[in-house]
Order: C-alpha cells, then sequence, then structure tokens
C-alpha cells in the first residue's frame, strides 16, 4: 500500500513509519516539524538525541534499503499543497498523528489554547475536505485519545466509542447507538472530542472511510526498527509539560530526581507500549470500513493502572523517591477506569504489558542520555486554571536542585 503518515516526524509517528516501510509499504511522511520548533519555544529537548528527518530517512534506506519520503506541509495553514499532494500520490491509506497532543501546553496560555485548537481543528477538518474533493477512496486512521471519555467513575466498562441507550419516546422506549459522550479535560482533549464529531459528520455525508483510535498513555521508546539503528532512535519527551506520566517517572528515576506524583496519585489511566502502538496501526489498516459504514472505534490501550501504584513500582526498581505535589490539573483526584479493548485483541493483538524487563530498558536509555537533561524543565508549570496557578510547585528539588551535568 502507499501510506502517507501524517505527523510522521513525532514520537508515535517516526516508529510507525519505520514498521509501514518495514512491512514492505510505501511511505510518505506529511510533517511540518511544529514539534521541533516547541522543543525550540519551551527550552527544551527530547531526552533521545533526534537527527534530521531527511537524516533519519536516510540512515532507514541505508539500514533496511526502503525509502522513506519526506514531506515538509503544515496541514491546518497549507490546504491547497496538502490536497494537491493527495490528488497527485493518491494514498491507499493515511495515518493521522499531526495535532498538538500535550494537554499541558494547550493549558499554558490563551495563546497555548487558541494555537492547539487553531491547528488540530484545521489540521483535521482540512484533512477531510481534502479527502472529498480529490475523491481518493483513503482509509483514514486518526490518532484519537482514551481521554474522550472523561476520568470520572462510571463503574461499567466503557465501550469502544459508542453506547447503547434507550430514550423514551411517545410510543414507548427506542433503543439508539450514540457516540460515547465526551468529557474533555483540557483543551487538547477537547479538540479530540470535536475531532469525533467531524469524523461523524463527513463519514456520513461524504462516505468516508474512517476509522478512529483512541489511544492510551504511551511508554517506552524503542521498537524493533528504532534499535536497528542509532541514528534511528526515537523522540523521548521526558519534561512537564510533554513527558507523559510512565516514561517521566521512569527519567526522573534515572537522573535521581524525585518521581514527581500530581495529588494523591489516585488518577487511574489506560497504557499501551510503543511497540503495540506500530502493531496496532498495522491491524488497523488491515480491517478498513466500507464508504457508508459508520466511523470504526477502536480502544487502544493494554492495561490500566493508577498512577501512585505506577511510582510505588518504579520507586521500587530503581530506588528513585516520591514527591506528592499539588495538582496543576482539574481532575477527579482518584478514579476507577475499566476501558474495553476487544477489537484489537479480536484482530490478534498480543500486548506487551509493563514487565519490570521493559522499565528497566527505559530506565538505561535515560540514563545513557542523562546528560541532555535539564532539571528545572522536569516539574510541570502549566496550571488548568489562575486560581491553580497559585498551588502548583515549581520547583520540587528546593535548595537541593543541581545539574546533573
Ligand atoms: N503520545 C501519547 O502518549 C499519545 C496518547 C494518546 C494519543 N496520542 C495521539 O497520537 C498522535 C501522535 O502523538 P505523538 O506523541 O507522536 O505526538 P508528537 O507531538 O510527538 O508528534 C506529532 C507530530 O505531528 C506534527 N504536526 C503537528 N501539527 C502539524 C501540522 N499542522 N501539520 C503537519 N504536522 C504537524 C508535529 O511536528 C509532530 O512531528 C497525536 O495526535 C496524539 O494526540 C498520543
Amino acid at each position: 500500500m502507499k501510506i502517507a503518515v501524517l505527523g510522521g516526524d513525532g514520537f508515535c509517528g517516526w516508529p510507525t513509519s519505520l514498521h509501514l516501510s518495514n512491512l514492505g509499504h510505501e511511505v510518505h511522511i506529511i510533517d511540518n516539524l511544529s514539534r521541533r520548533w516547541i522543543d525550540t519555544e519551551l527550552g527544551v529537548q527530547s531526552l533521545t538525541p533526534m537527527d534530521s528527518i531527511q537524516e533519519r530517512c536516510r540512515i532507514w534506506k541505508e539500514v533496511s534499503g526502503e525509502q522513506i519520503h519526506f514531506h515538509l506541509i503544515d496541514l491546518a495553514k497549507e490546504y491547497y499543497r496538502l490536497r494537491d499532494w493527495l490528488a497527485e500520490e493518491k494514498p491507499d491509506a493515511i495515518v493521522h498523528f499531526a495535532e498538538q497532543r500535550a494537554a499541558p501546553y494547550s493549558m499554558i496560555s490563551e495563546r497555548h489554547k487558541i494555537y492547539t485548537v487553531d491547528n488540530n481543528i484545521n489540521a483535521t477538518h482540512n484533512l477531510l475536505v481534502a479527502l472529498v474533493e480529490t475523491d481518493i477512496d483513503a482509509h483514514l486512521l486518526h490518532l484519537g485519545t482514551t481521554g474522550v471519555y472523561g476520568y470520572s467513575t462510571v463503574g461499567a466498562p466503557i465501550p469502544e466509542g459508542y453506547l447503547d441507550v434507550t430514550i423514551d419516546t411517545p410510543t414507548g422506549p427506542k433503543g439508539m447507538e450514540i457516540l460515547y459522550p465526551t468529557k474533555p479535560g483540557s483543551v487538547y482533549h477537547m479538540t479530540k472530542s470535536l475531532d469525533q464529531i467531524m469524523f461523524q459528520f463527513y463519514a456520513q455525508n461524504d462516505g468516508l472511510r474512517i476509522t478512529d483510535l483512541h489511544q492510551g498513555i504511551v511508554w517506552g521508546t524503542n521498537t524493533d526498527q528504532t534499535k536497528r539503528h542509532e541514528q534511528l532512535i526515537n523522540r523521548f519527551d521526558y519534561d512537564g509539560d510533554y513527558g507523559t506520566v510512565l516514561n517521566r517517572f521512569l527519567a526522573q528515576a534515572a537522573i535521581g530526581y524525585p518521581l514527581t506524583v500530581h495529588g494523591t496519585g489516585g488518577q487511574t489511566r489506560a497504557f499501551i507500549h510503543i511497540q503495540d502502538t506500530v502493531r496496532c496501526i498495522e491491524l488497523a489498516l488491515r480491517d478498513a470500513p466500507e464508504s457508508g459504514d459508520r466511523v470504526k472505534i477502536f480502544n487502544q490501550m493494554t492495561e490500566t493502572h493508577r498512577v501512585r501504584d505506577l511510582a510505588e513500582l518504579v520507586a521500587k526498581i530503581t530506588g528513585a523517591e516520591i514527591a506528592y505535589l499539588p495538582n496543576p490539573r482539574k481532575e477527579a483526584a482518584e478514579n476507577e477506569l475499566i476501558v474495553k479493548n476487544e477489537h484489537f485483541l479480536d484482530l490478534g493483538l498480543n500486548p506487551v504489558t509493563l514487565q519490570e524487563g521493559l522499565l528497566e530498558e527505559v530506565v538505561e536509555i535515560a540514563k545513557k542520555y542523562a546528560h541532555r537533561i535539564d532539571r528545572s524543565r522536569v516539574p510541570a508549570h502549566s496550571a488548568w486554571t489562575k486560581e491553580i496557578a497559585h498551588r502548583v510547585n515549581h520547583d520540587p528539588e528546593g535548595k537541593h536542585l543541581k545539574s546533573v551535568s
């Protein structure tokens, strides 16, 4: 297949591009490299040293013999270039990772809220319009998040996207299937919730073939392909804005920084290892909907964990201390979470679960590149409201702040 990977320079997009290329697909990365600019804006860098996207593609060609093509296009701002590219290249499938994906970044300031909405909504909508205009019938796979369901305790398993409800009508109760109600917990999650509505409209109005993958928090860094050469290494975000919870704990442990748990750590979240992310994309590509079908929604996660349990596990393996800090987010202090993921299990996913060996492997990578960590970037600074901003602890190490280099 010819596959366009939008956002293919990112944490999930790069290993997915390698995985699909390794399977023999013709892969085209489209990316505006905005994530690299955001690193510059925040004064932080990936823990792992990433080469330019052109250099990464060159090394992949050397290692595998396969060519990955790169196209610099801003999906949110360059509609006509995107449309013309699709019309010319006619990909069979499009994997859409290209959005601003950090909840804390989306809450930093009014500018960051506006940027996240402009970027994510326009990128997704431009893509949908371009698919309609070019008539190319590509299967669109979008990376959404389990966060669209919200994180309040429901007491029942969260289904895969749709909910059966009964409504009262004048002639008696009537069964209906609706999109599971969204409850976004940040501006970022709000954009992912809005994406769902756009997909529903374009699938029903224009017969677009869409799969929306509601992904859990991704952890780990290596996949079978990124391990093939040091310069194929994946991005690793450790900072308070972009570092996701488990990878952040592992990087903190590697540099002797306390594991920063927000609130009681009673938040339960869904997780998936990066190796399973790339495998899920492969499986979902093989299971495309037909034109006229409703949007397929899969929960792309393999397990759920409570944040304080993760911190305790990492502390046990590494000897790290745990620091319980005021929570910069507005969210339930404690929640239960049960998420169904039968679609992927039925398609043959054999989940990578949280084994100590894999956790240790991430700690080893973090130790190897510890000299690249700026300790002042480790804590989360972004507060969900002005009132919460007064409580945020900007310096959990206090007087003991020290450089690792
Ligand atoms: N990382 C996770 O834990 C996680 C969890 C759930 C869902 N997701 C979803 O998966 C997707 C990828 O996440 P990631 O962690 O790889 O993020 P990332 O920030 O590392 O990668 C996103 C890529 O998209 C590019 N991009 C952003 N806006 C663009 C635009 N307008 N035009 C072209 N390119 C653009 C960026 O430059 C970047 O390379 C996101 O949509 C995210 O919401 C990620």
